[in-house]
């Protein structure tokens, strides 16, 4: 592979690859606004400017400037590098590039960070960007200086609505055009533009429309300072109180990669951020998506439920016990959830399968939605090819249904509380259902056993495409919930069997290892803001 030398340091680089790309594939920074990984390249903030050393006998590209000689209190001729921007300049093999050793540099990092602060507000108390701020970090890291700009700032546009769920501040904006260019280029929705020049700039809606669709939320998370926000994460939290869990979106099929961030101090949830992985969603994440993370609270079974009052998590269990008693194998039905992880489902395959020995296997999910070419799968469940994998040919819920008018079912286990179809035709059979989240089928449930939600234990999810994902645990579990494979472990033991899995490890083992794809290891102290783990 080619090389080229940024402060001394080969780097490595493909053909194509700019200065800023391959730096940053090596996990080097160079400072930068409007550059971003999955967008292209407007080279217009200026702050990735770096020094290009002339090979030898090359004419050296320099810039005529006035100098001020301290002594004589004269201004004076003199000659320094040209600057080139490392988000546009290509490398080249043997290419000699200095960044944070050049002197030049980091004097123009200083002048453009102050450039850019000249009218800002600098209202970083009340700004839910700070924190995890360019701005913020940049000055600390080139700047360290006050502004000399006495002069009232250029006042402009504050608190813009730009449609349902993004609100925009004109003097935050440091006009890198990284949401326009992520609307027309990622979303396909040219719906953003800049108007006016100079200091006047401002970033505008199309007339006539709004900025919605499906991809609003990563205009904002695109910005890199706090000039959109969110109407859904602004004024509820400051981000150094939040810490994140490597997770993956329950939204589709899709499975795309997902910083959750939350409160230990509250055991909450606040949202969503795109996780990188190339392979999957690269640095984007879908609105729909982004607001699941809700789900780790909202719509939750907490508390065991028999005849759909809440009772001890015993009662239910002795109640499980004595509603299956003697019934023969060939009567009983479990339904696997492409809404639970793998090792939920296969604990759930293993007491159905093994330990009672039933071959009737059903499975259920949330019925298919919105689709499109970006990211959004129509299928809005998490592991539906995780249950394929586990169980294949396994058959659809309205069969279930079927079996159960006929009489040929009358016990059923299911997981999960999310049904496609109408299943009121279960009430005749008797319905043990392991569940996080209440659905169709915990309402004709006799007894509800209640699981811990995807936030709140570790679980691996198949995507689309195979690829089995692991999902960090975040939250605490809420009320008497318990992950479903531990709950179908106890309900194992409440039917008299001998569960043989006791610990997650266990069931991984027997899953055949690891995910995957596992999330990178991350520090467990940093905040949200330190812990991108992102592109920005
Ligand atoms: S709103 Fe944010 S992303 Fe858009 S141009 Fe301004 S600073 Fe850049
Ligand atoms: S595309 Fe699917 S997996 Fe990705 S963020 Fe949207 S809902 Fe979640
Ligand atoms: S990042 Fe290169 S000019 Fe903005």
């Amino acid at each position: 592979m080619p090389t080229f030398k940024l402060d001394g340091k080969p780097i490595p680089f493909e053909p194509g690859d700019t200065i800023i790309r391959a730096a940053w594939k090596l996990g080097i920074e160079i400072p930068h606004y409007c550059w971003h990984p999955g967008l292209t390249a407007p080279a217009n903030c200026r702050m990735c400017l770096v020094e290009i050393l002339p090979k030898p006998g090359q004419r050296p590209l320099t810039l005529d400037i006035l100098e001020l000689d301290t002594k004589t209190g004269e201004y004076r001729t003199a000659q320094k590098p040209k600057l080139q921007p490392s988000c546009y300049m290509a490398a080249a093999e043997g290419m000699e590039v200095l960044s944070d050793t050049s002197e030049h540099v980091k004097r123009a990092r200083h002048d453009v960070q102050e450039f850019l602060l000249l009218n800002h507000p600098v209202d970083c108390p009340i700004c839910d960007q700070s924190g995890e701020c360019k701005l913020q970090d940049y000055w600390l890291d080139h700047m360290q200086t006050k502004k000399r700009m006495r002069d009232e700032p250029v006042h402009k546009p504050k608190g813009v609505v730009f449609g349902p769920t993004i609100v925009y501040d004109g003097e935050r904006c440091v006009m890198c055009t990284r949401c326009v260019r992520f609307m027309a280029e990622v979303a396909k929705d040219p719906v953003l533009d800049m108007r006016e020049r100079g200091n006047l700039n401002e970033i505008v809606v199309s007339p006539g429309r709004q900025l919605d669709g499906h991809y609003t939320f990563m205009t904002e998370h695109v910005c890199p300072v706090g000039a959109l926000t969110t109407k859904d994460f602004r004024f509820k939290a400051r981000v150094w109180f939040l810490r994140t869990a490597a997770a993956v979106c329950q939204g589709c099929a899709t499975g795309c990669n997902a910083h959750l961030d939350y409160d230990p101090r509250y055991n909450k949830a606040y949202r969503y951020r795109p996780r990188d992985n190339e392979k999957v969603n690269k640095f984007w994440m879908c609105d729909e998506g982004m607001l699941t993370y809700k789900e780790a609270h909202d719509g939750r079974v907490p508390e065991a439920l028999v005849g759909g009052k809440e009772k001890p998590l015993g009662a239910a269990l002795d109640q499980a016990r004595a509603l299956f008693s003697g019934v023969p194998k060939e009567s009983i039905a479990i339904v696997l959830s492409a809404q639970h992880s793998l090792e939920d489902n296969w604990a759930l395959r293993e007491l159905g399968t093994v330990l009672i020995g039933s071959k009737s296997v059903f499975k259920s999910g949330k019925p298919d939605g919105y689709e499109d070419t970006i990211l959004i799968h129509r299928d809005k469940n998490p592991n539906s090819k995780g249950v394929e994998q586990l169980a294949p040919g396994v058959k659809a819920l309205p069969l279930l249904v079927d079996e159960v008018k006929a009489s040929r079912i009358t016990h059923v286990i299911a997981l999960g509380g999310a049904a496609a179809v109408d299943v009121d035709g279960l009430r005749s059979a008797k319905v043990v259902v392991v569940a996080a989240h209440a659905g169709p089928l915990t309402q004709v449930a006799n007894v509800v056993l209640p699981a811990t939600s995807w936030a709140e234990h570790a679980g691996t999810y198949a995507n689309v495409k195979g690829l089995r994902q692991e999902s960090e645990k975040a939250l605490e579990p809420l009320g008497a919930s318990r992950p479903a494979w531990a709950q179908l472990a106890a309900l194992a033991t409440a039917l008299g069997y001998e569960p043989s899995w006791k610990s997650m490890k266990q069931i991984r083992t027997r899953l055949g290892g690891a995910a995957d794809a596992r999330p990178a290891s991350l520090p467990a102290t940093a905040g949200a803001g330190q812990l991108g783990g992102g592109a920005e």
